[in-house]
């Protein structure tokens, strides 16, 4: 089948391509990207006004099956990132069971095979994430993870990370540490500072998440491998991986877009939605960020999509878990806070959110090249909406940004022979 996209603005630094071109598909290969293409399409799309850019791939989501199907199943999380502009996801183990030996990541790959989306099972550290004995991590290399992570959870033992960063330079994998010294951080729900003090809640101090970063940069310094910082959230952690970069270690950081949009102030309604970990900080530890972002420093913008429960999330704010989705919001919030702003340019975010994690990670890469399978997403970087949760495709809608005005969405994704546009999904095949 022939699909031929008209008139779009196609975008990839990768191969210095920035122009208003026709672009060929067959049979889901890219076969012409040139103007005016005439050929004879099965359909035609007209893409004016709108910028085709290398597939989007999301390094940090939690789908909850095994486990939580109430929350979020691995279709439904396929949908979600479909619909928020995603060709590729990572995806956590902090299952149940968790995703800690073979028999998990295959669960997980054949519940996502034949999908537009390409899933990517990340393994845990330890088996049932439970700190305290490595897990199977040659058995899951083999099976397919991208990467091994206890998220939701540090990796508290020091030698448990010291045999980890050993084990998986084998692989060549990244360990992804969820930073976090939890003897700082014990019942703690929100940033400590004034505001905790404030509203009367626990404080989750930045300093805890500090110092697992400088344990594990000492650590990394002495065992080689590869480390990821997740969620960075925190000024402190920003400069503590510069400095790590100078030195040439393999480190990589990401931070998500409520770390870069929102500050503690936002938790003043008590609204759980806003109860994440790491917690929402301040205006300096946003600038830091930014300032990272900008320099390079920081490799990716992940979402750290966090489905839970409308019931689960309706407890009192200390008892809620901890979580927001992200999927369906990400890009528009990047283009928002980022794009429009004149913060980074629109190669800068391809960077960020396809070509750096697709690179740390080793997925299949994404480039707008003849020859190779299409895998692409399409952006409308001037539409106006509103973020409107109960159209989310997700199973969970535990956003704070309902009701937020943004600019830029992506309107569309291409992958696998198959086209999301419009709302609807078809194989071009
Ligand atoms: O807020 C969070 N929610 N942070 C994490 O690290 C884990 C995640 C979850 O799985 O709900």
């Amino acid at each position: 089948m022939k699909i031929l996209l008209k008139n779009a603005y196609l975008l990839d630094p990768q191969v210095n391509l920035s122009d208003e071109l026709d672009l060929l598909v067959e049979n889901g290969i890219i076969t012409k990207v040139e103007s005016n293409i005439k050929d004879k399409a099965d359909a035609v799309y007209d893409l004016k006004n709108f910028v085709i850019v290398p597939g989007f791939a999301d390094a940090h989501v939690h789908f909850r099956e095994p486990g939580r199907e109430d929350e979020e199943t691995i279709q439904s999380g396929i949908e979600a990132a479909m619909n928020g502009g995603f060709t590729a996801v990572c995806c956590m183990p902090n299952t149940d069971p968790a995703i800690d030996c073979a028999e998990v990541v295959t669960f997980v790959k054949d519940r996502a095979a034949n999908s537009i989306i390409d899933v990517y099972p990340i393994g845990a550290v330890t088996k049932k994430r439970e700190g305290k004995e490595l897990a199977l991590l040659g058995e899951m290399y083999e099976a397919g993870v991208v990467a091994f992570s206890d998220d939701g959870e540090p990796v508290s033992n020091s030698k448990i990370m010291k045999y980890a960063l050993e084990y998986s330079s084998m692989f060549d994998l990244p360990i992804i540490e969820h930073c976090e010294d939890k003897s700082l951080t014990e019942n703690g729900v929100m940033n400590e500072s004034i505001n905790s003090t404030k509203f009367g809640l626990p404080p989750h101090p930045s300093l805890a998440e500090v110092i697992i970063a400088l344990r594990d940069i000492a650590i990394l310094k002495y065992t080689g491998g590869k480390l990821h910082l997740a969620h960075i959230s925190a000024k402190e952690t920003v400069e503590v991986l510069r400095q790590a970069k100078k030195e040439n270690l393999k480190i990589t950081g990401e931070v998500t877009p409520h770390h870069f949009s929102l500050t503690d102030d936002i938790v003043e309604t008590y609204d759980t939605n806003t109860k994440v970990n790491p917690p929402l900080r301040t205006q300096a530890d946003i600038n830091a960020i930014i300032k990272g972002l900008k320099d390079g420093t920081i490799d990716i913008i992940a979402s750290d999509h966090a489905p839970h429960s409308i019931e689960e999330k309706e407890w009192e704010y200390i008892y809620a878990p901890f979580g927001i989705v992200g999927l369906e919001t990400s890009i528009g919030l990047t283009l928002t806070k980022l794009f429009h702003t004149s913060i980074l340019s629109l190669e800068e975010i391809i960077y960020k959110m396809s070509v750096n994690p697709r690179k740390i990670f080793k997925l299949r890469e994404a480039k707008i090249q003849t020859g190779i399978e299409a895998n692409l997403t399409i952006l409308d970087l001037n539409c106006e909406w509103v973020v409107d949760k109960f159209s989310f495709k997700s199973k969970s809608i535990n956003s704070p940004f309902h009701g937020w005005k943004l600019k830029g969405k992506a309107v569309g994704v291409l992958n696998n022979s198959k086209l999301y546009f419009e709302n609807k999904l078809i194989s071009i095949i």
